[in-house]
């Protein structure tokens, strides 16, 4: 019998858009199991901490039945060997993407030659989205519905309080 296909999603998620929300919802079709799994050391000084983000995730993955969220430290690819996953899934929104993509698929592919990279193009009405825009638009005051689940806007209120209000 075939071994069900298990796939991590991996990223920084901070906080999780509609973005990677459309790609976890196409991504949990393809696949048997979907992991999204948060990196817990990264360089990047967060706004929100692992816990906080892989809470926003859990609530809004509720949905689909056969995702689930876990973070990681260290490679990615030992990651997804210990969860016993054999796909990595990662989006890409336009060109700009795609050469860091190119060179993290083909390492993670040397490092593992068994796991193998999948790209889903993100949804159109997505591509311009990314966490760090929609905090600098929402800390400057700028609106930000549709962009990310409404649980993450309200966690983003209680964050960055103070906001500017645009000038009418
Ligand atoms: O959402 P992001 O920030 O684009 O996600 C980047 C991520 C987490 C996928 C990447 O930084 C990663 O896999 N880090 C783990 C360290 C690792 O395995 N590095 C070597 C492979 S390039």
């Amino acid at each position: 019998m075939k071994p069900p296909s298990v796939a991590i999603y991996p990223g920084s998620f901070d906080p999780i858009t509609n973005g990677h929300l459309d790609l976890i919802q196409r991504g949990s079709r393809l696949f048997d199991r979907l992991i999204v799994s948060v990196l817990r050391n990264d360089s990047k000084e967060p706004l929100f901490s692992v816990e906080e983000r892989t809470e926003m995730l859990r609530e809004v993955v509720r949905v689909y039945p056969n995702v689930e969220i876990d973070s990681f430290h260290g490679l990615l690819v030992d990651h997804a060997v210990a969860r016993s996953a054999t796909v990595l899934l990662r989006g890409i929104r336009a060109i700009s993407d795609y050469e860091f993509e190119l060179q993290m698929a083909l390492m993670n592919r040397r490092l593992s030659p068994g796991i193998e990279t999948i790209f889903m193009m993100a949804n159109e009405a997505y591509s311009f989205i990314s966490s760090r825009l929609v905090k600098e638009v929402f800390s400057l005051g700028g609106d930000i519905a549709g962009l990310v689940p409404p649980s993450v806007e309200a966690r983003l209120s209680q964050r960055l309080p103070h906001i500017q209000k645009k000038e009418k």
